[in-house]
């Protein structure tokens, strides 16, 4: 380690190791994390994290680094110190294990080693092989050693079959958890208490009561400083692939045995592997790609995708994809479930929405409008059911109104950070919350028709203005069928297109 003072010549039995630790996850995400487990003591005793990577810092240069991201999180009589006494650095370059010699010092009297793969993709491989090299993947004499793989897990079918195949030579499956940071939000996981601990959704949740199903992620931020990851990216790769199948496997799931990794990722997977495949002709009717364009936004200027740094002035790199597709199985025959997803779009919101079928009665001269179930992921995380009501006066008018849960009524129960949560799984060795390597690969194998057609320079792009909901072609794809987007506004029970 650099520059070690006496007493920080032993490093603790129990370790985080964040590779990429001078990168922005670590500073953003996992030190803020990190730091919340530490001050509700639910970190191991006798622990350190330690941040490795090719930045030269020493261990107190690391901690200035991290100062602004815990800055943010400490209140006043936080035990501040005796976390950053626990944070150390290590310099070195990780695919050479020799390098990363000193995290093999004090082994062999038992911990748990939880190596947090926060780098480019192109490192993972070669880090697993450092630290197998140096014995740091065993699991015997009371060793623990987990490894923990950030996003993107390959970029395409054979690249994240690869990764697996390179992984599973050093580490056995049940020591690698895949990060799909979704899975991790409160309001994911509720998806599933929602659906099977309550006796009134679960009976409609199927093809005879739900018309359509809409998910949404929507950004109102570009991409920042990750022009030159996005490029690369993109829209697909970056959150259609993962999260947004995530997200639906647990809309459309069967109930688990119980909850339990196996239980749970089984099920995941079963309802993956009844996706209908895309052909061609899904991609032409029923995949809409955009590129933001330039705009003024609530009196801003907003620079196009193409402007940004680190972008190709000429990119074709997709920045909104919205996608119809079909679920074949028993309960969801026939069923759109339309999915969307973009940068700079009007507002942050992730929602699930059920859709449910009309009624029909002579009585009531107006069309009634249809129930909906809304299930709000981000932010003002909540629940909003609407339905019809008698407008009050003479005749039998339909009237929609709603009946709404938000968390932040749950005032003695703050909404923890997904970081936390999966950190905290990573450490006690529950994987039900990460991705298992055939759940990755069944969701390359869904989208890879539509990154084949990426590879087409001719393939449709069309432009959306900044702050806009997206390419109009995005309408059409549910107007057909006679469906339409929500247009969610930040606050759940705001009317659709409100000002934002
Ligand atoms: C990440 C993507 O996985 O998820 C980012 O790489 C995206 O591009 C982010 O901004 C969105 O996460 P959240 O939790 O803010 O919805």
């Amino acid at each position: 380690m650099q520059n070690p003072s006496q007493t920080e010549q032993r490093i603790p039995k129990n370790r985080i190791v964040i590779f990429g630790a001078s990168g922005d996850l670590t500073k953003r995400k996992l030190i803020p994390a990190l730091y919340r487990l530490f001050s509700r003591g639910m970190l191991p005793k006798d622990f350190a994290i330690i941040g490795v990577g090719r930045t030269a810092f020493t261990n107190d240069a690391f901690r200035e680094h991290l100062r602004e991201a815990l800055d943010k999180e400490m209140q006043a009589g936080d035990p501040a110190v005796g976390f950053c006494a626990c944070i150390r650095y290590l310099s070195a370059d990780p695919s050479k294990s020799e390098e990363l010699a000193p995290l093999a010092e004090d082994m062999g009297s038992g911990g748990t080693s939880l190596f947090y793969l926060a780098t480019p993709p192109a490192l993972y491989a070669p880090i697993a092989n450092s630290l197998a090299e140096l014995g740091l993947n065993r699991q015997d004499e009371g060793l623990v050693s987990r490894l923990v793989v950030e996003k993107p897990f390959g970029e395409d079918l054979a690249s994240s079959q690869l990764l697996n195949e390179q992984l599973h030579r050093h580490f056995k499956e049940e020591q690698i958890f895949r990060i799909d940071h979704y899975l991790g939000k409160e309001t994911v996981q509720n998806l599933l208490v929602l659906r099977f601990a309550n006796t009134i959704f679960e009976p409609l949740w199927n093809r005879n009561m739900v018309d359509y199903v809409e998910i949404t992620a929507a950004e109102s931020l570009g991409v920042e400083k990750r022009g030159s990851f996005y490029e690369k990216t993109g829209a697909v790769r970056d959150m259609l692939q993962n999260h947004l199948l995530q997200v639906l496997a647990m809309v459309a799931m069967e109930p688990p045995a119980c909850i339990s990794a196996d239980a749970l990722r089984g099920e995941a997977v079963k309802v993956m592997r009844f996706f209908r495949p895309l052909n061609e002709q899904d991609l032409d009717d029923n995949l809409v790609l955009g590129q933001y364009l330039r705009s003024r936004v609530q009196g801003e200027e907003v620079a196009a995708y193409r402007e940004e740094m680190g972008v190709a002035a000429d990119s074709r790199t997709e920045t909104y994809v919205a996608l119809k597709m079909f679920i074949d199985s028993w309960r969801w025959e026939g069923v759109p479930f339309y999915l969307r997803t973009g940068k700079r779009l009007p507002t942050r919101v992730t929602e699930v929405v059920l859709h449910f079928r009309k009624t029909r009665h002579p009585s009531f001269h107006e069309d009634p409008p249809a129930n909906c179930l809304i299930i709000r992921i981000q932010p003002d995380e909540g629940i909003l059911v609407s339905f019809g009501l008698k407008r009050p006066g003479s005749g039998f008018q339909v009237e929609d109104v709603a009946m709404d849960f938000h968390y932040s009524d749950l005032s003695d129960k703050p909404m923890p950070d997904a970081y936390e949560r999966l950190l905290l799984d990573a450490l006690k060795g529950d994987g039900t919350l990460f991705a298992r390597s055939d759940e990755v690969e069944v969701c390359w194998s869904f989208v890879q028709p539509i990154l084949e057609r990426l590879k087409d320079p001719g393939h449709s792009l069309y432009g959306y203005a900044a702050g806009t909901w997206g390419p109009q072609e995005a309408d059409q794809l549910l107007a057909t069928a006679g469906h339409v987007w929500r247009f969610p506004c930040k606050n759940l029970t705001h009317a659709q297109h409100c000002a934002l």
